[in-house]
């Protein structure tokens, strides 16, 4: 059994036999657990109107059972450019196979999660949507693309999707005489603290990592939990919550001619537009749909044409925050307009870089600040800016924990890892190792570790160095890409280390990437093809599927962004 189907208490094994009731199949794919978490408030909303229902990690579905399937819900994320979840790669790629079943007289609905702020936002569910049409499904409610702030968007689909799916599936149900089915277990205990009720925790220390003439900003930041019920695994990640710069939000303020004072509405919640601006919605962060909103309410023609070219608007929102488009584009506004352009902040998620066998009721963080140039002035991201510059050791930021079952340490302590994490990327496996360390686990442990330069951005060196020394870690390798004339990357330092690399995998090793979804974790991936084939023999596609059978042996794992 793989981590996802323990975690929701073996919902695979209740699959229902023939003869039993028809049911609603709801398929997730997940990264963050975002996804996870609007399929089971779909299935618990199905449940209370006595529909069969059973909830499936795609990682656990077996493509072969689409044959049976009459009802299908699927419940996807997207992530990088267009990419689906990990989870989800198999499924993906097999409905566009010739493998893949006739699906005439299946009804289906289709809801996506991403980040409009990306290029091809909520691709994946896009994607599923239509080869699952190919394949005959029908459409029996039209998908939802759900952004970030996406809360109430999934509410409301879930009620409409279920509106069009039960009568056909009351009448199946009443037709096979069946009773009620209900799959799974409730979720393991979870913390009372969430993404809707963060906990106010005190921010301990904001502590610059990197030399002081690196090219990057890593801070290594450690918040105190103490006072919550909040617990967390290794590979979990942190949601952070922030308040943005109160500098942009005066001169945003000037700029629409809005009285800092004024109210507004959010939701059900009445406050200053300024208290708003300052920890409610988000200011950073760019996306069409602001532009577009923000369009409309000024007039202003320039931005109008945008809306109705996809490729200009891209361009544009590329290289500015929300608060650029206000400042090249001032208007007087209403407050409450302005506040109804701009899309609820969303917490950030990091992932952790400490174990609670090691820290206890702490959790670490390491931050990267996104800082860059634009239009004559100093861009800060929204949470690291925050972070970084603004706020104040000793105060409190609001955060809850989000589970990752798709980025476990094995369960097996004899087993080895291999754990490649260049930059920032590093977080996680400090917790893994803080984890190993504290739990004597006998299985070896292989770092790679990547970053410009070795006297500047060797993060966490002495800790490494330590867990080499005491022979934590069996094996460091670092690519400090910029010490010499030409480039050197992890991936390189994984093909020089070919035979070793296959060999840990032949004897069971676990393998990890962390870090850039874009290029780094590709290329990484390219290489461990290339080292199987050179190692085994394989050709191209026999080197995939030693791959694909890593992942579903849940023994190749990315945390990558
Ligand atoms: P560079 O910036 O010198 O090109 C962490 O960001 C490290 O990852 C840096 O040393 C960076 O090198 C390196 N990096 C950049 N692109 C990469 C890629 N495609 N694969 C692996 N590492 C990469």
């Amino acid at each position: 059994a793989n981590a996802n189907s323990a975690a929701l208490g073996g919902v695979t094994a209740a699959v229902p036999s023939a003869g039993e009731a028809a049911a609603l199949t709801i398929l997730y794919g997940s990264q963050t657990g975002n996804a996870k978490g609007v399929a089971t408030k779909l299935k618990e909303q199905a449940e209370s109107r006595g529909l069969a229902v059973k909830l499936v990690s795609m990682a656990d579905y077996k493509p072969t059972a689409l044959k049976k399937e009459k009802f299908l819900s699927v419940v996807v994320s997207t992530y990088g450019e267009g990419e689906p979840p990990e989870d989800a790669e198999t499924l993906h790629e097999f409905l566009a196979t010739k493998k893949a079943p006739k699906l005439d007289g299946v009804k289906v609905a289709v809801i996506g999660l991403g980040d409009s702020s990306y290029e091809f936002f909520c691709q994946t569910a896009k994607d599923f949507e239509q080869r699952l049409n190919k394949l005959g499904a029908e459409t029996v409610y039209q998908r939802a693309d759900l952004d970030v702030d996406y809360d109430d968007e999934a509410a409301t689909w879930i009620t409409g999707a279920l509106d069009a799916f039960e009568p056909d599936l009351k009448a199946q149900q009443s037709a096979t005489g069946g009773q009620v089915l209900s799959f799974g277990a409730p979720a393991t205990a979870a913390s009372q603290y969430t993404k809707q009720n963060p906990f106010a925790a005190e921010l301990s220390t904001v502590q610059k990592i990197t030399g002081r003439d690196s090219t990057k900003d890593v801070r290594h930041v450690e918040i105190s939990l103490e006072g919550s019920d909040i617990t967390y695994t290794p590979g979990d990640s942190l949601g952070v919550y922030f308040l943005n710069d109160e500098a942009l939000i005066d001169e945003v303020l000037t700029l629409t001619q809005i009285d800092a004072a004024s109210k507004v509405k959010i939701a059900d919640e009445e406050l200053s537009v300024r208290d708003a601006l300052i920890e409610k919605l988000e200011l950073t962060q760019s996306y069409p749909g602001f532009v577009e909103k923000y369009a409309i309410a000024t007039g202003t023609p320039e931005l109008l044409k945008l809306v109705e070219d996809k490729a200009a608007m891209r361009e544009y929102i590329e290289p500015r925050q929300i608060f650029d488009v206000i400042r090249q584009n001032p208007a007087k506004l209403e407050a409450q307009t302005l506040v109804d352009c701009l899309r609820k902040l969303q917490a950030r998620l990091y992932s952790i870089a400490s174990s609670q066998a090691e820290v206890e009721d702490e959790v670490h963080l390491t931050i990267g600040l996104v800082e860059f140039e634009a239009f004559g002035s100093e861009h800060l991201g929204g949470c690291s800016g925050y972070l970084a510059r603004r706020a104040e050791e000793g105060c409190k930021v609001k955060v809850y924990s989000e589970h990752n079952d798709n980025f476990r340490l094995p369960a097996n302590d004899d087993t080895p890892v291999i754990m490649v994490g260049p930059g920032t990327g590093i977080a996680p496996f400090r917790a893994f190792l803080q984890e190993r360390d504290a739990r004597e686990a006998a299985g070896k442990n292989w770092l790679f570790f990547g970053n410009p330069h070795f006297t500047q951005d060797f993060l966490y060196q002495v800790e490494i160095q330590g867990y080499l020394k005491s022979g934590l870690l069996s094996k460091v390798d670092v690519a400090f890409s910029r010490d010499q004339a030409e480039k050197v990357y992890v991936q390189d330092k994984l093909r020089q280390n070919s035979q070793a690399v296959f060999e840990w995998l032949e004897a069971g090793a676990h393998f990890y990437i962390c870090g850039d979804a874009n290029r780094m974790a590709k290329d990484v991936h390219q290489a461990l093809l290339d080292i199987i084939k050179e190692n085994s023999g394989k050709n191209d596609e026999d080197a995939e599927q030693y791959l694909k059978d890593l992942r579903s042996a849940n023994r190749y794992q990315k945390d990558v962004y």
